[in-house]
């Protein structure tokens, strides 16, 4: 029977985590439950980081960017002694059962725990989009936001010069916050993991732009090309003189949207929710505007590439 949990979030921050935790607080307490708060994720677990948590504890969080329990990236989590530490310091404090906030890391970690005996769930967060099974993770909108408030304004400075902006977004190997992005600010070019990079395709379609427009815009992935070269190239060979700008850990960062505090909050409850009901070894997903739970393993084993490829054959038939 489970009457104590605790909450974590970990690897790369997003916004609504904390709307999350606070779901999971206010849901537990709302349950009867004793509900304890990891700081720095896996980290905090291993090194015996755990204070309980109080309704007010999560008060005027929902709203804050980043998260207020502190996360941490721990490749180590997979040594099995290291796993072994944290769940003795679980089992210090009387915790049953861990609710894991996070993206495919912190999925990973959760499995790990569970198959040493531990219930748990994991709640997807992430900026990436890039988790298997959910639809969408808590602050890929918000991502989104930032992102296309940037766009616009490159776009204005880019109009004024005449010159091409090459604007490159974080989704470390998926793309569809690129392809969302670039649907979301009238892109000319989108160059991700899953749609490839062909030099010959981003000249025509900049030479083409030049003939009707004062600027063109390229959202490029990470990870994909460098594109300060590829700025370089364009302005070598296309009627454009073009700047790039990297986005980097700005994406990351502002407080959530209202549809990442809604989709955190539904999921919040849903995994307490479901922990009580014996989901044990499950995360959390959104599917067709529903929230569900779904095997852990079923996520990590699945992949999204053909829905950020449908996005994209939108994106080219609009462009
Ligand atoms: O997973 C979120 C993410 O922002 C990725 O898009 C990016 O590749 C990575 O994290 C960056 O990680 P870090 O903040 O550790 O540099």
């Amino acid at each position: 029977m489970i009457r104590t949990i605790a909450v974590l979030t970990s690897g790369g921050d997003a916004p609504g985590m904390n709307a999350a935790i606070r779901a999971v607080v206010r849901t537990a307490l709302h349950k009867g439950l004793k509900v304890y708060g990891v700081h720095d994720g896996y980290l905090g677990l291993f090194k015996g980081q755990i204070e309980e948590l109080k309704r007010g504890s999560v008060s005027e969080k929902l709203g804050q960017g980043g998260t207020y329990l502190g996360t941490a990236r721990l490749e180590e989590f997979v040594d099995v002694e290291i796993q072994k530490v944290a769940l003795r310091n679980l089992h210090i404090y009387g915790i049953d059962a861990l609710v894991a906030i996070g993206g495919d890391g912190t999925y990973r970690g959760a499995l790990a725990l569970s198959k040493l005996g531990l219930p748990v769930i994991t709640i997807p967060c992430t900026i990436d989009n890039d988790i298997g099974g959910t639809e969408f993770t808590i602050g890929f909108d918000t991502a989104l936001n930032t992102i296309v408030e940037a766009a616009d304004k490159l776009r204005d400075t880019s109009n004024s010069h005449r010159r091409c902006s090459l604007i490159e977004v974080m989704g470390r190997n998926c793309g569809d916050i690129a392809v969302w992005t670039s649907i979301a600010c009238g892109a000319e070019v989108c160059i991700t993991k899953e749609t490839g990079f062909n030099l010959d395709e981003v000249l025509t379609n900049i030479r083409e732009a030049a003939k009707h427009k004062r600027h063109a815009i390229i959202i490029v992935a990470e990870n994909i090309v460098d594109i300060e070269e590829l700025a370089q190239t364009i302005t070598k060979k296309t009627p454009f003189e073009a700047r790039a700008t990297v986005l980097g850990h700005v994406q990351r960062g502002g407080k959530p949207t209202v549809r990442d505090r809604v989709l955190a909050s539904e999921m919040g409850v849903k995994a307490v929710e479901a922990l009580l009901a014996g989901d044990d070894q499950h995360c959390v997903a959104s599917i067709g505007n529903k929230i569900v739970t779904i095997p852990l393993e079923e996520a990590l084993a699945s992949s999204d590439s053909a829905d950020t490829l449908k996005k994209y054959e939108l994106f080219k038939v609009l462009w």
